[in-house]
């Protein structure tokens, strides 16, 4: 990888998806939205009807993925599409990502989209969003950031947005997803989700956009 990478890793609803996006417009570098991936994987495997305890057509669905990310104007987040489908939406909801955190224990999957990965790191530079950009995914990144937030922050954050995506989800049933998602996330064998041991650590409780993409420019040196 030639380009210059910053991996902004953390649990989910740590502002990660939002301060990537405006991180990589900041600087004119690309975007990779890893955890998208794991959600079009549930999401294919859901269309084509496959048992999610058969890793082997898991891990086949992952490499066989046909998408497309296209930037849109201004501050919306980009488009994706699944075999020329606009998913966009649909790997948003609770139920995709359930699954997604569900393909993404799968160390077969995983390695399925390794590469792929890798293939976003382009000049100028790539701004690397997930769970293992800086210890599995881009190990030599320039820099690293592990985003982190209160369970019940980041609940009431995913609150807010799935309102805003018209779906109705109990406050406190989010803190527990939540919990058990990071439970997943951060025990599972394969690429844990951990604090790279070169990563500046960002703790956004109570912080807004502003204050943590600051904080953010500040470890890359980038203000
Ligand atoms: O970040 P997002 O919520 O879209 O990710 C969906 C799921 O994909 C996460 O819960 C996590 O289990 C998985 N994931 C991962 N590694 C990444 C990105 C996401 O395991 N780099």
């Amino acid at each position: 990888e030639q380009a210059p990478v910053i991996a902004v890793d953390g649990p989910g609803g740590a502002g990660k998806g939002t301060i990537t996006q405006l991180l990589a417009r900041r600087l004119g570098w690309h975007l990779l939205d890893s955890g998208a991936l794991y959600r079009l994987t549930a999401l294919a495997a859901m269309k084509q009807a496959v048992d999610f305890d058969d890793e082997t057509l898991l891990a086949g669905v992952a490499a066989a993925l046909d998408v497309r990310f296209e930037p849109s104007p201004g501050d919306e987040p980009a488009r994706v599409f699944l075999d020329g489908e606009d998913v966009t939406g649909a790997i948003r909801t609770e139920e995709c990502g359930d699954r997604a955190s569900r393909v993404a224990a799968i160390p077969s999957v995983r390695e399925a989209l390794l590469q792929r990965q890798r293939d976003f790191c382009q000049p100028p530079g790539l701004v690397a969003d997930g769970r293992d950009m800086g210890t599995v995914v881009f190990p030599d990144a320039s820099h690293k950031i592990f985003l982190t937030a209160s369970a019940e922050e980041r609940a009431r954050r995913r609150h807010e947005q799935l309102l805003a995506q018209g779906e109705n989800v109990r406050l406190p049933d989010l803190v527990k997803e939540i919990q058990a998602r990071d439970e997943r996330d951060m025990n599972r064998s394969t690429a844990p989700l951990k604090p790279a041991h070169d990563a500046q650590v960002v703790e956004t409780t109570g912080l807004s956009i502003d204050e943590v993409l600051d904080q953010v420019l500040a470890v890359t040196g980038r203000t």
